[in-house]
């Protein structure tokens, strides 16, 4: 059985896109995408898949916790057991982390625990770093804090401009988000009871 996997979006879905075209179908299926932005382009790209989708503009809740309960609603209605965050530019609080307990799952364009949050390539590059990087992890309530899944870096000594850094990225994100749904999906996840920030991944 496929593993059911929602989706938050909240731009231009080049991550969603990958999972579309590798894990959606085969070792996972893609029952929801939501967006936190009315007229996402990655909107289209579920549509043009048949994967409901569901927008949720934060003016249309009192608060954030509501929207985030709406949104953790829908997403158990459509049976996802696993949310992938590709470019969702919203911070989700315990409560939604509570429905699904480490079952959600981010992608983030550095190498954490360098360069959390906003503009990680900007900050990569104001640095100065000469090696760069993507981050699959799992959800905690705070800022890109959550455990480590799977890492890949690129050198990149020459790179000043963000464009470039992201054109270079893009291959590492499109490969990594849809390898750890299809660990994920397999069961070969659990973490070090030792030291259980570490992801081991069995087999
Ligand atoms: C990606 O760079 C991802 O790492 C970050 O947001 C961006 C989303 O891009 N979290 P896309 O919408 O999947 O094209």
């Amino acid at each position: 059985m496929p593993l059911p996997i929602a989706v938050l979006v909240s731009g231009t879905g080049t991550n969603l896109q990958a999972l579309l075209d590798t894990v959606h179908g085969h070792e996972a299926e893609v029952v929801a995408v939501a967006s936190s932005v009315v007229g996402a382009p990655a909107l289209e790209r579920a549509a043009a898949r048949d994967v409901p989708t569901e927008v949720f503009p934060r003016a249309d809740y009192p608060d954030r916790a509501a929207r985030d309960e709406a949104i953790a609603d829908w997403l158990h209605a459509r049976s996802a057991r696993l949310v992938v965050l590709a470019g969702y530019m919203e911070l989700l609080r315990e409560r939604f982390l509570a429905r699904f307990p480490s079952a959600v799952i981010n992608v983030h364009p550095s190498l954490l625990p360098a360069f959390p949050g906003l503009h990680a390539i900007e900050q990569a590059l104001a640095y100065g770093v000469s090696v760069f990087g993507v981050t699959v992890h799992y959800v905690d309530a705070g800022v890109d804090t959550g455990p480590v899944i799977l890492q890949r870096a690129i050198e990149l000594p020459d790179a000043r401009d963000p464009d470039e850094v992201l054109a270079a990225l893009r291959p590492l994100e499109h490969a990594l988000l849809p390898e750890a749904v299809r660990l994920i999906a397999r069961g070969a996840l659990r973490r070090d009871p030792e030291h259980p920030r570490r992801v081991i991944i069995d087999g």
